[in-house]
């Protein structure tokens, strides 16, 4: 059984992300998404949100598992019994930190191989932040995330938007 955890912050799921979903899991048995609980960060949805939206997009690929997980993705592979993390590879800027990632993984555990995706070129200058970046300014997002996701960034934003002016 040939099983890869593609770890994230998912936050929210892109249409990048969810290419890098599809193809990593028509080449493994099982794709299991760890959407990372991270404190450290302050995430504009929940990690039950991202789950869920995840969830969502992904209703279609019978092979695919979404879950949350804290600590190290190696720790988290390992709880899943993978063998394989994927990540996608936007740019020439992503290759740095993917590749220290990659190795300072594999040092940890030598059992854990990390598959690149390079995204494809019409997904490559999506990311989370920018389209956060977007909606925070009334931007159309459409393009950059599927259909779902985009509502729930836009009331996201718009609750948020309100909490702050009420607190003024
Ligand atoms: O979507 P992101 O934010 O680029 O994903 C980064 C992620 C979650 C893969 C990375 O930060 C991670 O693996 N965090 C868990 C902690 C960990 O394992 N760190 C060691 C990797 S060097």
């Amino acid at each position: 059984m040939k099983r890869a955890v593609y770890p994230g912050s998912f936050d929210p799921v892109t249409k990048g992300h969810l290419d890098i979903i599809e193809r990593a899991a028509a080449i493994v048995d099982e794709l299991i998404v760890g959407v990372l609980n991270n404190n450290e960060k302050t995430p504009l949805f929940s990690v039950e949100e991202r789950v869920n939206m995840l969830k969502d997009v992904t209703v279609h690929i019978p092979n695919v598992r979404i879950e949350a997980f804290s600590g190290l993705s190696v720790e988290f592979v390992r709880k899943c019994n993978a063998s394989f993390l994927v990540r996608g590879l936007r740019a020439v800027t992503d290759f740095e930190y993917e590749l220290q990632m990659a190795q300072t993984n594999r040092s940890i555990d030598r059992n854990v191989d990390t598959l690149f995706f390079t995204t494809e070129l019409k997904y490559a200058y999506i990311s989370s932040t920018i389209v956060k970046e977007v909606a925070c300014y009334g931007g159309d997002i459409s393009g950059f995330v599927p259909a779902p996701v985009a509502e729930r960034v836009y009331d996201k934003i718009s609750l948020k938007t309100r909490g702050n002016r009420s607190e003024v």
